[in-house]
């Protein structure tokens, strides 16, 4: 049994927050359960600034989802930007919105409420000047700079919808976001920095354009000042176009649930599907979350390290805290530069109440030793998040015992792209934890496990995590194609909401996730399809086919096992693993990296054709003793030849 984790008393004493017991919890839950429509709006209209209240909370459910998406607040109309920026005008103004630390320790800049806003009115006046229309979608490919959120502000205060490609990937996959949803406009910098070394965004941007002709504006940030490539008829630097623009620019009204934003994500199968976050509901669940999973204070420096091209970026570093009034850091570095203190030195200049990374960075820096975290002062911490994986207890006792001193809590929260926000987590000052728990649902979530025959599994068990009943943040349809939403979360259980992931729950109802249960791998935290890999590797040359696995790994959780079988005749010798990664890098991006490669005469198949991963997987686990009934395969020796020549991790 896992033993439980007291709240300390420096989370729990003078909690301002609505949810400061397990009580509290039980009520919230329950009522957001029993009358959804009565507690979310209320929440929604506390949290946002409404232009036309709505007097609907939730239409729709998961058995007709098929024929009409699911909507919260329907009737409402706003601007999801006076929630963010002017309904803390005249309160807030002169507190700082965010903080921005750079890539050289100690570079900082910090813009106010009153700033900040005034900065999204120049440049979504900027992008209103430049043609961009109400709904049209507008592609962000930038760093962790201040820009990115404004950039994404500037869209939302005219009603374009965002796309933000993550700055780590490659022309081809930045490409393939800009044609599937067709953008016309490019938002993206000269460089970005990370790591003492510069990312040429604006290069990568030029190569995606190549033969784009409908990609008519390319609006480039100026941050390290290094030449670029430049045509004068598309390309536009940021500090022109906003020199003339209007400070104080009105909101274009949107209905509550017009989309905000579409942001791609890795599937079980086929290239990326970009999610549709609607206005009202993804707002209000991302302040409702944010103020109670971390018990925000007013005074509270918050700083979430996640990059704002995926969805923790978005919400817990964006939107979420700018909605709640809270001074939210953006980290442009990486954990481990200059060197493994990096976080906590800057938690110690910047006083930094609550932390929220992920459990790779938790294991890298723990591997690096104590001294580095000790060495500075982190008595400000009182929340530490993490998010993105699982953690394991060991990696979560580290984060607890030597960089929280014990004095903090630690929340552990489960979601995905889908969710919009944290779906099952500890509450920082009410939950007591168990190490490699996510604990319990925030309200409005509905954890189903289903067991094997697809029935749900009462008390402990293990089985498929599935949401039984709607939430104002989950996404509303795959971008131009509901018919693909349907099938991915809605037809393997009928009903219910599948995430695609496994979960254990004990006696006390702590819900444990095991990992992903479809094709999808988790590296570093960072989401990507077997079948994403599988078509990079049988587009190098030398190889004819291929099958991707995950296996564990000791920091990045998984690591990319890839079985392939030569082309006739072919002999790559010792590239062969050079010349997939550079595939990779070429087509994914440099955060897309394979482990291991294994040449192999044929992959298991049945007689139908069908590739057994399972068999896959197991081997690469090093487990080829555990691999089941193969008495269906067309050809059982490959099996052999398979165990043989397994590389041990
Ligand atoms: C995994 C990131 C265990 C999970 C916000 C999920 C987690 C996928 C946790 C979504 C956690 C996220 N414990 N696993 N606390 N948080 N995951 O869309 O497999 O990038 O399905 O969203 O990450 O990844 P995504």
């Amino acid at each position: 049994m896992t033993r439980l984790y007291p709240v300390p008393a420096r989370v729990s004493e003078g909690s301002p927050s609505k949810i400061a017991s397990m009580d509290d919890w039980r009520q919230q839950w329950l009522a957001a359960k029993d009358n959804p429509d009565g507690f979310w709006l209320d929440q929604t209209k506390a949290r946002l600034a409404w232009t036309t209240e709505p007097s609907q909370g939730l239409s729709g459910d998961f058995h007709n989802i098929a024929e009409q998406q699911v909507a919260w607040f329907a009737d409402g109309t706003l601007n999801v930007t006076e929630s963010c920026l002017d309904q803390h005008l005249a309160t807030r103004g002169d507190k700082v919105a965010i903080l921005w630390e750079g890539d050289e320790p100690g570079t900082t800049r910090t813009l106010t409420y009153a700033q900040l806003h005034a900065e999204v009115c120049k440049a979504a006046d900027a992008l209103r000047a430049m043609g961009v229309q109400k709904g049209e979608r507008v592609i962000i490919y930038m760093g962790m700079v201040p820009e990115a959120a404004i950039a994404m502000l500037a869209c939302a205060r005219i009603g374009a919808v965002h796309s933000v490609v993550f700055g780590g990937f490659s022309a081809e996959a930045l490409r393939d976001r800009i044609r599937d949803c067709a953008a016309e406009v490019i938002i993206t910098q000269d460089q970005g920095l990370r790591g003492g070394r510069t990312i040429p965004l604006k290069a990568t941007c030029d190569e995606a354009c190549v033969g784009e002709r409908h990609v008519r504006r390319v609006l480039v940030y100026q941050h390290t000042g290094a030449p670029v490539a430049w045509l004068p008829e598309r390309d536009v630097w940021w500090h022109d176009a906003v020199k003339d623009a209007s400070a104080d620019l009105a909101a274009v009204t949107c209905a509550a649930e017009d989309p905000l934003f579409v942001l791609y994500t890795s599937g079980s199968t086929g290239r990326p599907k970009g999610l549709v976050h609607t206005c009202a509901g993804y707002m209000t669940w991302a302040s409702y979350t944010h103020e109670t999973v971390f018990d925000l204070r007013e005074d509270d420096i918050y700083a979430c390290v996640a990059d704002v091209g995926w969805i923790t970026g978005h919400t817990y570093i964006v939107y979420g805290p700018l909605c709640n009034g809270a001074t939210t850091l953006m980290f442009e570095s990486t954990p481990l530069y200059p060197d493994a203190g990096r976080y906590w030195d800057m938690v110690e200049r910047h006083k930094v109440s609550i932390f929220y990374t992920a459990p790779t960075a938790i294991r890298a820096l723990a591997a690096q030793g104590d001294d580095f975290v000790t060495r500075y002062d982190r008595s400000s911490l009182r929340v530490l998040g993490t998010v993105g994986e699982p953690i394991n207890p060991e990696a979560w006792e580290w984060y607890y015992d030597v960089v929280g001193e014990k004095g903090c809590n630690i929340v552990d929260t489960w979601w995905q792209t889908e969710t919009g926000g944290i779906a099952i987590t500890p509450i920082a000052p009410a939950t007591p934890t168990k190490p490699g728990s996510a604990t319990l649902p925030n309200p409005a979530i509905v954890p189903t496990l289903l067991d094997d025959n697809a029935l749900p599994i009462v008390g402990p068990g293990e089985g498929r995590l599935c949401l039984a009943q709607p939430w104002p943040g989950m996404a509303r349809t795959v971008w131009g194609d509901h018919e693909r939403y349907v099938a991915t979360y809605f037809s393997t259980f009928p009903g219910y909401y599948f995430t695609g992931d496994g979960c254990r729950r004990d006696a006390d109802g702590y819900h444990f996730i095991t990992g992903r249960v479809d094709d999808v791998l988790n590296v570093s935290g960072h989401r990507m399809g077997t079948a994403e890999f599988e078509a990079v590797l049988i587009s190098v040359e030398a190889i004819a086919e291929a099958g991707v696995v995950g296996f564990p790994h000791p920091i990045k959780g998984q690591g990319v096992y890839a079985y392939v079988v030569l082309q006739p005749g072919a002999d790559p010798g010792a590239d062969l693993m050079k010349a997939a990664n550079a595939a990779c890098r070429e087509q994914i991006g440099a955060h897309a990296r394979i482990d291991v490669v294994q040449v192999v005469p044929g992959l298991p198949k049945t007689r139908s054709g069908k590739v057994m991963r399972r068999i896959l997987r197991k081997v690469a686990e090093g487990m080829p003793e555990a691999l089941g009934d193969v008495s269906t395969l067309a050809d059982p020796t490959v099996v052999e030849a398979i165990v043989a020549g397994a590389v041990r991790v």
